[in-house]
């Protein structure tokens, strides 16, 4: 047997390095980077906050994914440094990239958003793309998009190089202007593709546009699938005239793993329904209008807004992709009523 003080040593050991994710740097360490050319992504934290805890697992996930440091202050320990950087509340997350100016890293404070952020940050705001290199650069960033442009059309150039200035923080933009490499792509040149990754297959805008044109295209194109539906969008979804597909859930991950697996049938159905995830717990009010309980388990329901149609689904099956699909279907062929509808014909009956 190890002796006991022996053990405790190892012990304490064990703690102490998990926890520490963060890589707290000293001020001299952090300006090298600051002045520094490299990119660079720096952390103001206060470490026994929920939120500067909520963000080290992230953090530490993502240091692993990319080559670009990742950095972080303790603000409890070098208050002064964080009071000159401006930062007022933790964590805060700053970018460095060899310019004058600091920026706020704006994407969610999930490790795949931090790296893509990277990712496309490593890129020009438009890459130029050939042969060798377009296959690897559609597949660079969630939503990569890339302009098929012949040299002449300059100032179609310029309108999609302004688009990319604007939306550089979001998404990766490149352009292509061999004619041989777009007829190769089965492309008509000039057009502007958005190509998604994880499942999301592509869209293209054909021809010449206008700036607005091409922003309202980059909106529609890259929304996500299946989003998650809140009080601030929850006119945009009524708006729309389409019939949505509530999915209930309290965990956060389930919401994330449902999205993804509901993606190729939200792709197929998406003139007619919108997919949207909402966090069973906040809105919980939301449940008996449309014929669901609370149960804690995911639940779902149709919701037709032009009619103010609910369609629950029965709580007690399971919620799989060929389930969904099934239930829709059946909708849309008459074979489940609304809420409600089934004591209305009861009564008629009556
Ligand atoms: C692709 O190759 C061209 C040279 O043909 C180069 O100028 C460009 O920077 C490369 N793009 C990327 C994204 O690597």
């Amino acid at each position: 047997m190890l002796p006991k003080t022996l053990l405790v040593c190892l012990l304490d050991l064990i703690a102490v390095k998990s926890a520490f994710g963060w890589n707290h740097v000293s001020r001299a360490n952090f300006e090298s980077f600051a002045n520094g050319k490299e990119l660079a992504l720096v952390a103001f934290v206060a470490p026994w906050t929920e939120p500067s805890k909520a963000l080290e697992a992230e953090w530490l996930a993502a240091t692993s994914q990319t080559k670009n440091p990742l950095l972080s202050i303790d603000c409890t320990a070098q208050a002064d440094l964080c009071r000159e950087q401006g930062i007022i509340s933790y964590p805060a997350i700053r970018v460095f990239d060899g310019s004058d100016k600091v920026r706020r890293y704006k994407g969610a404070r999930k490790a795949s958003a931090i790296v893509s952020f990277l990712n496309r940050a490593s890129f020009p705001v438009v890459s130029t793309l050939d042969q060798h290199n377009i296959t690897d650069f559609k597949s660079a960033d969630e939503a990569v998009i890339i302009a098929y442009i012949p040299n002449e059309e300059q100032a179609l150039k310029a309108t999609f190089t302004e688009l990319a200035f604007k939306n550089h923080d979001k998404h990766t933009f490149g352009i292509a202007s061999d004619k041989k490499l777009a007829k190769a792509e089965n492309i008509h040149m000039p057009s502007v593709v958005v190509y998604k990754s994880k499942g999301g297959g592509q869209e293209l805008l054909p021809g010449p546009s206008s700036v607005d044109a091409l922003e309202t295209f980059l909106e529609t194109a890259t929304a996500p699938a299946i989003g998650e539906f809140t009080r601030k969008n929850e006119m945009k979804y009524m708006k729309e005239r389409k019939s949505l597909v509530y999915y209930f859930s309290p965990s956060p991950e389930d919401r994330e793993t449902y999205r993804s697996s509901l993606q190729p049938l939200a792709q197929k159905f998406k003139e007619y329904l919108s997919f949207v995830t909402v966090d069973s717990v906040e809105y919980n009010h939301m449940l008996p209008a449309l014929g669901l309980h609370d149960n804690g388990a995911p639940a779902l329901a149709v919701f037709n807004p032009m009619y103010g149609q609910a369609f629950p689904h029965d709580q007690k099956k399971s919620i799989t992709p060929e389930a969904v699909e099934g239930f829709v279907m059946d909708i849309v062929q008459g074979k489940v009523q609304p809420l409600g509808k089934e004591e209305e014909t009861r009564h008629t009956e009556l």
